[in-house]
């Protein structure tokens, strides 16, 4: 018999138990935890809503050489906790209003950390037959929800520039290479992944869209023409419901015509507005979801989850297996099951991302849920109302699925973008602006359901004085 070699002796030698933590230890540790976000939670209100950090300050708190020795856990989640994650944006504060909010909630927060710590896994069947069934799951209760067609079969990816993108990559398998159609006030992400999946610049039409940030049909249908014209292949509209900007909502029913008429893929963005659908008002605010042939939305913007989560639903069955499947040699054992969500994406190692969406709804259920979401379109209605009794300030775009714009009389680009600035630097409330057909705005994202009317009171009253 032939001896092991010295050095495997060794490597065995080392101690299986290398990286074990006793229970006791792990429980400490582990409350430890539970403790510290149940405090950021429950005094996020007196907190800040925003901190930057000095790099300089960061780096030499957290950084140093590559650790050789190991230190105290409970001294290195303190350091984690009070710098590394005290130094960023808090989207879960009720005066966070910059850009899109991330409002998470605690079962939502439970739900990842249990999925975290049973290192779930939904890529094969084989392999993941209850986070797969729970993303199948999951994914038709949101589909039935926001009221989608109900042949759409979904996909839970890392957010909506990941997931617009897969789509995209989908309807070109589907319909071959050919222009595709967005508008200005598409999610800038879109356009990115666009140019690096390969899509040629000069096949993609950028349309303006109207006074209300909306694409118009004729012009979206005059510019298909164009391109039959001059023989090219028109392949794919990109329309949005709830722009990032302003909230607007494309106008489905009659893009999805034009893409019937002329064999075009319609690919709906719902990043940020999608949940809002959940509720009559939201509902009623977007009608013609049901014709997209492929949606996209966040559930960590407006469904209460934290990051990461958005889902990819297409109409057509077999459509994402058609161009994403592949069956290696070393993947047979685990593969043909009922659902094999690793032939839905590129992703193929992925931790299930339904176990927490799966614990909101069954726990809050279709109406709290609602509600919550139909509480974040009041608030911009009501900041809406609080800047119309403000003689300094005036509404630019009225209240759209959560989202207000609006201008201090009188002030210039500079001036918002300071007034923004000084608010964010105060601590108080975190707003952000953007420029609408050239001007320069200010603007609030009110998703938040546990936001009060006098965080909006105040955060205005507060912009309102920065801009004078
Ligand atoms: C309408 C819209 N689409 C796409 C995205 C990109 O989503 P993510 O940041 O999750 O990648 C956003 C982000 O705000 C958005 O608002």
């Amino acid at each position: 018999m032939c001896e092991l070699p010295d050095e495997t002796r060794r490597a065995l030698d080392i101690p299986a138990d290398i990286l074990a933590l006793d229970q006791v230890q792990m429980r400490r540790l582990g409350y430890e935890v539970v403790d510290r976000v149940v405090e950021h939670l429950t005094t996020i209100r007196d907190q800040r809503a925003l901190t930057t950090g000095d790099l300089e300050m960061l780096t030499a708190q957290l950084g140093g050489p590559i650790p050789r020795e190991g230190s105290p856990i409970s001294e290195n989640l303190a350091t984690l906790a009070d710098i590394a994650l005290a130094n960023q944006q808090h989207g879960d504060h009720p005066r966070y209003f910059a850009r899109v909010p991330g409002p998470s909630s605690y079962p939502a927060i439970l739900g990842e950390w249990l999925a975290t710590g049973m290192q779930s896994v939904a890529s094969s069947w084989g392999g993941g037959s209850g986070p797969s069934t729970l993303e199948t799951i999951t994914c038709g209760w949101l589909r039935d929800g926001i009221g989608l067609a109900p042949s759409c079969e979904g996909v839970l990816l890392s957010g909506g520039s990941m997931a617009n993108i897969t789509a995209v990559i989908t309807a070109r398998a589907h319909q071959g290479q050919g222009i595709i159609y967005l508008s200005d006030q598409t999610h800038s992400s879109i356009n990115r992944g666009l140019l690096a999946i390969g899509q040629p610049a000069e096949h993609i039409r950028t349309l303006a869209t109207d006074e209300t940030f909306r694409i118009n049909p004729l012009e979206l249908q005059a510019a298909v023409q164009t391109d039959l014209e001059n023989e090219l292949h028109p392949m794919l509209v990109i329309a949005t419901v709830g722009t990032t900007n302003t909230g607007a909502v494309d106008d489905l029913p009659a893009i999805a015509k034009l893409c019937d008429s002329f064999n075009m893929w319609l690919h709906v963005d719902g990043a940020y507005g999608g949940p809002a659908a959940l509720c009559a008002r939201g509902r009623s605010a977007m009608p013609g979801l049901e014709h997209a042939d492929s949606f996209v939305t966040d559930p960590h913007k407006w469904l209460f989850q934290p990051y990461d989560i958005a889902c990819l639903f297409v109409k057509t069955p077999g459509a994402l297996e058609r161009t994403f499947a592949m069956y290696p040699e070393y993947l047979k054992d685990v593969a043909g099951g009922a659902v094999e969500m690793q032939n839905r994406s590129l992703e193929l190692t992925r931790r299930s991302r339904a176990v927490k969406l799966w614990l909101t709804f069954r726990s809050y259920g279709l109406e709290t849920l609602a509600a919550a979401v139909e509480r974040g379109i009041g608030l911009a209605e009501y900041a809406q109302y609080v800047v119309e009794q403000n003689k300094r300030l005036e509404v630019v775009t009225p209240a759209a699925l959560g989202i207000v714009t609006f201008a201090g009389v009188d002030s210039n680009a500079d001036d918002h973008m300071r007034a923004a600035a000084q608010l964010n630097e105060d601590g108080y409330a975190a707003v952000s602006s953007t420029v609408l057909k050239g001007r320069t705005v200010l603007r609030l994202c009110t998703i938040n359901p546990s936001t009060s009317t006098g965080d909006i009171g105040g955060t205005l009253a507060r912009l309102a004085h920065f801009l004078t």
